[in-house]
């Protein structure tokens, strides 16, 4: 067991950024978000299913009257090398028109994603759309991915935990720790 009581697992490999940095980050990530949207509170977009955990912890520290949205997209391609061409799972319920969108996402890899969620919203005609990611993978992205908001710059080795996963697991770890399992993730 690790010290929360997780089975040890071999293939979860050294801690990446452990729960309490998680959470001090979050806390000042939150502040900084109740601070620059004084008045326009902001619509919340969390991007399924990666960034569930992220979002629950992020909203707890934004002292406004927010609003919730969930989208869930599936990327074309290998599982890890995104295509930039999205599928949308899940659309939003809500009308974006006039919104202040802070879109939240678990990671920044390529930036394809998050290039065509942008552009996708856009479209919808929302006063503004801000993006906060819980972490960016330093230099792989062949554009500025132009991120209001960054938790944490890693390393290009593949993560797991705090909503990330492999095959639909390991994404209720409290911390991220890089994946050390066999063959591609
Ligand atoms: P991008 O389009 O290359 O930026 O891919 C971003 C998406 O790929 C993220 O939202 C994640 O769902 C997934 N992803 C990228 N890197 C990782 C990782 O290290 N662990 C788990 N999922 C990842
Ligand atoms: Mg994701």
């Amino acid at each position: 067991m690790d010290p929360h009581g997780h089975l040890l697992d071999p293939a979860v490999g050294e801690i990446v950024v452990s729960e309490a940095q998680l959470q001090a980050r979050i806390g000042e990530l939150g502040k900084q978000i109740t601070d620059d949207y004084q008045d326009r509170a902001p619509l919340l977009v969390g991007v399924l299913k990666g960034a569930f955990m992220f979002m629950a912890d992020l909203a707890r520290h934004i002292a406004l009257p927010v609003e919730f949205d969930f989208m869930a997209v599936s990327s074309y391609g290998s599982a890890t090398k995104s295509s930039g061409v999205v599928r949308i799972v899940k659309d939003l319920d809500l009308d974006l028109s006039g919104r202040h969108v802070l879109l939240v996402e678990d990671i920044i890899d390529s930036g394809l994603t998050l290039e065509y969620l942008r552009k996708n919203l856009l479209a919808r005609h929302p006063a503004s759309v801000d993006v906060c990611a819980l972490l960016l993978r330093e230099g792989l992205q062949k554009r500025d991915p132009n991120l209001r908001y960054v938790g944490f710059r890693i390393p290009p080795d593949f993560v797991i935990g705090y909503g990330l996963d492999v095959a639909e697991r390991y994404r209720n770890l409290p911390y991220i720790a890089s994946y050390q399992g066999d063959g591609d993730p």
